[in-house]
Parts: structure tokens; sequence; C-alpha cells
């Protein structure tokens, strides 16, 4: 739908109230705004999601923000990958119309309080090995949604318990944004593309390919074995791998998010999966039906 030419400069604002007068006059003529909210360290997949924007909206901002408070371990939050200069021709190139690119103060006051209540989604998976992730995504999304103001936010299903969690913010809050989930991009190899993926060594980049492994596995097996044997079949492909240190293998309703015993006619499965590669926490799934 936006047709604007790929290589017409990005416009970059730091402030809330330099994006609200940017995008003001888009919002007098009605147009629609897609969002796209990323914490930097872009690669194909975030390209993904703003292809897929402007396809939805008459314009596209993107935001980077390395959001501390969804960090439960200050290591992972210093190590982060923060490419500002390639991410930004990144966008550039993609036709990307704004990016908001606030620092820290722009976003948080001094010891805010935030709390949510997302219900199951905060205590299991995600939610349960990363105590307060998800409050500190509601807390950030909610701030950058208000910024933005957008018709529409796409995000990625490589996160999916995070889609799920937004999912939950905006139904509670009655936020008017239409959310978008969109397809995990993979290398070549299958491997998930990820920011963290640039930390991975080269033998541990290819450890890390039985993650995708072990979910095609669980999906080929989806019509000849129970959920359960599916289950345990893939935590000990995973707990047998020397380069593996699984933290959860789980199949679960993409409606509930509540995990599956059985397979239901017309129930929709995801098979999820974390574990730390070569020191690196990383996530995928797979939808099984
Ligand atoms: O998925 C991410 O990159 C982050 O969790 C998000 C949604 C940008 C919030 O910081």
């Amino acid at each position: 739908m936006s047709n604007k030419n790929s290589f017409e400069p990005l416009e970059i604002v730091k402030t809330k109230e330099s994006l609200h007068q940017h995008l003001q006059s888009y919002r007098n003529d009605r147009l629609r705004i897609a969002f796209v909210p990323t914490m930097g360290g872009l690669h194909q997949g975030h390209i993904a999601l703003i292809n897929h924007a402007k396809t939805l909206a008459d314009m596209v901002v993107c935001s980077i923000f390395v959001n501390p408070t969804q960090f439960n371990d200050p290591r992972d939050l210093e190590k982060y990958p923060r490419p500002i200069e390639k991410d930004t021709n990144m966008l550039a190139q993609a036709g990307c119309d704004v990016l908001f690119k606030p620092e820290v103060e722009e976003m948080y006051g001094q010891d805010e309080q935030w709390h949510i209540n997302l219900g199951h989604l905060d205590n299991v998976l995600e939610g349960l090995h990363r105590p307060g992730h998800f409050q500190g995504v509601t807390q950030i999304v909610k701030k950058l949604f208000d910024a933005v103001q957008p018709d529409i936010a796409c995000f990625g299903q490589k996160d999916f318990q995070q889609f799920k969690v937004v999912e939950q913010l905006v139904i509670q809050l009655q936020l008017p944004i239409t959310l978008e989930m969109c397809p995990t991009v993979r290398e070549p190899d299958g491997l998930a593309m990820s920011s963290r993926n640039v930390r991975l060594s080269e033998n541990g980049r290819k450890q890390a390919l039985a993650l995708y492994q072990t979910l095609l596995q669980t999906k080929a097996g989806l019509h000849r074995k129970s959920i359960r044997t599916l289950r345990d079949d893939a935590i000990n492909m995973l707990e047998n791998n020397p380069g593996i240190r699984l933290e959860y293998f789980a199949i679960h309703d993409t409606e509930s998010f509540t995990e599956a015993d059985s397979l239901v006619k017309n129930q929709q499965l995801v098979a999820l999966v974390a574990a730390w590669v070569d020191g690196i926490r990383l996530i995928d799934n797979m939808l099984l039906t």
C-alpha cells in the first residue's frame, strides 16, 4: 500500500514530541500508520516485517530501542548488538518512512512502576524462565504504542509468546491497534534469524541447527505419534545433544497457550523451544497444524 520510493531518505526522530509532530500531517490526511517495534541488530526477519507493514498501511514507522526493563540478565543487555549505522541503512533501503530511536531517558522516568495481569502467560515458558521479561515488554510496547499511535503493529512469529502477551495488552487496555504476526524468517539451513545469532561461534552456529531439526521432526511425527511421545522424543533428542542446554520444549494450543495433551480436531498447535547454545540463549517455534 505504501508507495514510497525505496531510496527516499529515512526520517530519524529521537523524541516523542518530534515524532508526534512528524506524524500529525499523516494523521490529518487520515493515512494509515503501520509500526514495527525492534531492538535493532536488524536482519532479514525485521525487513520482512517492514515489507509486510508497507503492504498494510500508507507509511511505516520502525523503532529501535534496546529496552532495559525486559532484560533479566544485565550481561545480556550489555552484550546486545547495537549496529546502528547498518540498521539505519537497512531501514532506508527497505523504504521505511520513519525511524524512532529514543534514548532511555526519553522513554523512562525515575523508578517507574508497571504491572499488567498477563495471567498464565507470565508464568509459563518464557514467562517462567525470564521472570519480569514480559512485564518489561508490555511496559515499553505500551509506551511505544502511545508515542506512535499506529493503526497496525507487526511482530514476528519467532517470539510467539511475546505476540500472545502483546495481544493480551491490546485486549485488556482496549487499544485500537490491529496486530499482525509475520512468519519467522530462516537462514537457508533453517536457523531462525535472530539478532543474537551474530554472537554464535562457527561451531555454535552448527549446533544451533538442532533446534530447527527437532521442530521439523516433531511436525513430521504429528499424525503418527501421541503429543506426549512427540514431546518426549524432542526433549530426548535435545538433552542428548552435548552442544545444547535445553530450557524447555513444549507443545501448546495456539489460542489458549496452554499445554496440549492430545490433538483435537481443528485445534492449532505450536511447538516451542528455548535452549542455550555456545553461551547464547536461543528460542524457536513451529506451527504444527
Ligand atoms: O521483539 C522485540 O524486539 C522486543 O521485545 C520489542 C517488541 C521491540 C519490545 O522491546
